[in-house]
C-alpha cells in the first residue's frame, strides 16, 4: 500500500518536472510521416497502385513504396505486411533508444515524436526503478537512477524542442507503472534488455550522432546526452553486477539472451531515410557491426 502511494505522489511530481523543462503534452498534434517505435499496426485503405503509377504485381512492398503508400494514408510505416483487395498494414516499429519503463502503453508513430516520449518514459523508468531499488535495500544504486530520471527530463526537453523544430508535436506517454515493486529476477531481466542492451548501444548512437549530424542543433543536443547515456549504461552493468550473483544459473542466460536480443533489435531497426543526414543517424550495417562489437566487449555476465 506504501509503494503504491509513492508511485502515485512520484508521477504526478514527474509529470510537473516534464513540463517545467518545456516537455509539451499535447495529445496526438503532430502528423506522423516519419518511422516509429515500438511495433504499431495501422490497416490503411490501398488501390494497389504503386508511388510511381504501375500496379502492384505482387509480392513484398519495398522499404520506399511501402513507406511512400503509407505516409499519403497519413500513418507511419518501415514494412507493409497483408495486402488485401482494398486494404494494407502499414506497419512501423523497432526504433528504441533508451530504457522503456514497465507498463509503457502507447507512442505516437512519428519517430522524432517518439524520440521525445522515449526519453520522457525513461524518467518514468528510473524514478520507478530507483523506487524499487529502494525497497529491495539497494539505497545507493536508487541514489544513481534516481540521478538518471533527472537526466531524462533534460533529454525530453532536448529532444522535444528538436521535434517542434521539425514540425513535429510529441504526445505525453501513456504509461501504468505496476503498483507493486517488480521482484530482484524481473529487475534483473529488464536491466539486461534495457540498460545493457538499449542504453548500451543508444549511448553509442547518441555519441555518433553528436558528431556526424548535419544539424548543428542535433550535434549540440546530442553531446551533452551521449555523455549522460554512457553513464546511464555504467549504472546499468553495475546493477547487473550487484544482482547477478543473486541469480540463479537459468536467469542469468536469459539475462544474457535478453540484452543480445535488446541490442541485436535495436541495430536491425532502420532509421526513418528522410533524416539520415540531419540527425547522423547511422547505417544499418555499421549499426549492427557496433552491436556486435558491443557484445563481445560488453557481454553480461
Ligand atoms: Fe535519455
Ligand atoms: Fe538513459
Amino acid at each position: 500500500m506504501e509503494h503504491r502511494r509513492v508511485v502515485a505522489a512520484r508521477s504526478t511530481l514527474r509529470k510537473h518536472w516534464l513540463v517545467l523543462a518545456g516537455v509539451p503534452f499535447f495529445s496526438h498534434c503532430g502528423g506522423c510521416f516519419l518511422l516509429g517505435c515500438p511495433t504499431r499496426v495501422d490497416t490503411v485503405s490501398w488501390d494497389h497502385l504503386l508511388p510511381d503509377g504501375g500496379t502492384w504485381a505482387g509480392g513484398q512492398l519495398g522499404l520506399e513504396d511501402c513507406s511512400l503508400i503509407c505516409a499519403d494514408a497519413g500513418v507511419g510505416s518501415n514494412r507493409c505486411e497483408n495486402s488485401t483487395t482494398s486494404t494494407i498494414d502499414c506497419i512501423s516499429g523497432g526504433v528504441c533508444k533508451g530504457r522503456l519503463p514497465p507498463g509503457l502503453r502507447s507512442m505516437s508513430g512519428s519517430w522524432l515524436a517518439q524520440n521525445a516520449e522515449l526519453e520522457a518514459a525513461a524518467v518514468y523508468a528510473f524514478e520507478h526503478l530507483a523506487l524499487e531499488l529502494e525497497v529491495h535495500g539497494l539505497p545507493q544504486l536508487a541514489r544513481a537512477a534516481l540521478e538518471a530520471s533527472r537526466d531524462e527530463v533534460r533529454h525530453a526537453a532536448a529532444a522535444t524542442r528538436l521535434a517542434l523544430k521539425y514540425g513535429v508535436c510529441p504526445s505525453a506517454p501513456t504509461v501504468t507503472l505496476p503498483p507493486e515493486p517488480r521482484s530482484l529476477e524481473e529487475l534483473a531481466l529488464d536491466n539486461a534488455a534495457e540498460g545493457c542492451g538499449r542504453e548500451l548501444l543508444g549511448a553509442t548512437f547518441n555519441r555518433w550522432e553528436a558528431e556526424h549530424a548535419g544539424d548543428p542543433l542535433v550535434r549540440a543536443a546530442m553531446g551533452p546526452i551521449a555523455v549522460d547515456e554512457a553513464s546511464h549504461a555504467r549504472f546499468s552493468f553495475a546493477l547487473a553486477d550487484a544482482l547477478t550473483p543473486r541469480m540463479p544459473l537459468s536467469v542469468r542466460r536469459r539475462a544474457r539472451e535478453a540484452q543480445e536480443h535488446a541490442l541485436l533489435q535495436l541495430a536491425a531497426a532502420e532509421p526513418p531515410r528522410a533524416l539520415r543526414e540531419s540527425f547522423g543517424l547511422m547505417e544499418p550495417d555499421h549499426a549492427m557491426k557496433t552491436a556486435h562489437a558491443l557484445l563481445d566487449a560488453h557481454r553480461h555476465a
